[in-house]
């Protein structure tokens, strides 16, 4: 697939991300805005950019198949999400997508703080997603080449959503781009 041809399946994909709805009523899309906006702010790498605003893609794949349960998609929005990407992007930006939800475990489990401040909806769903860390998942995720990536990630991720003037997703088409395989 040309690039042309990826970064229009890219935009529908976002496109209609904008009619999902995650669980505080903001769409997927103004949420994936929101995060890639606070890494690009934050002059993160263009891998982070682009991780943050992919990184619920996932809903996207799940919206298609409306037998899939909300339990399926709390649990598994991360890996398919990043096993679609993966064709065209590398894994900096396919790993910490992938890890964003054990990322979330992981902070939940170690910083009592972090899990307290977790919206509802998020709390509720970080019992879809396995609960709290046991020491061997705990062991796992530290050592991993992308644990800091996934965290960074994942606290764009939790940051309260703002409305406000935000760049538009054709505005990161550059960025995204310029990290394509
Ligand atoms: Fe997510
Ligand atoms: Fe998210």
């Amino acid at each position: 697939m040309d690039r042309l041809a990826i970064l229009s399946m890219l935009e529908t994909a976002m496109g209609e991300c904008s009619r999902i709805q995650l669980t505080e009523g903001v769409s997927v899309l103004e949420h994936s805005l929101w995060c890639a906006y606070q890494a690009w702010n934050e002059k993160c790498a263009s891998s982070m950019v682009v991780a943050a605003m992919f990184h619920d893609i996932g809903h996207y794949i799940c919206a298609g198949d409306p037998e899939l349960t909300d339990f399926y998609k709390d649990k598994e929005h991360a890996s398919l999400g990043a096993a679609w990407l993966s064709r065209w992007f590398p894994e900096s930006v396919c790993i910490p997508i992938a890890m964003h939800i054990e990322a979330k475990r992981y902070l939940a489990t170690t910083d009592i703080i972090y899990r307290h401040n977790l919206g509802h909806g998020s709390r509720q769903s970080l019992e879809h997603q396995g609960g709290l860390m046991n020491d061997d998942e705990l062991l796992a995720f530290r050592t991993s080449r992308y644990a800091d990536s996934s965290i960074k990630l994942r606290r764009f991720d939790d940051a309260t959503f703002v409305k406000g003037a935000i760049p538009s997703y054709k505005w990161y088409e550059t960025i995204i781009i310029s990290i394509l395989r």
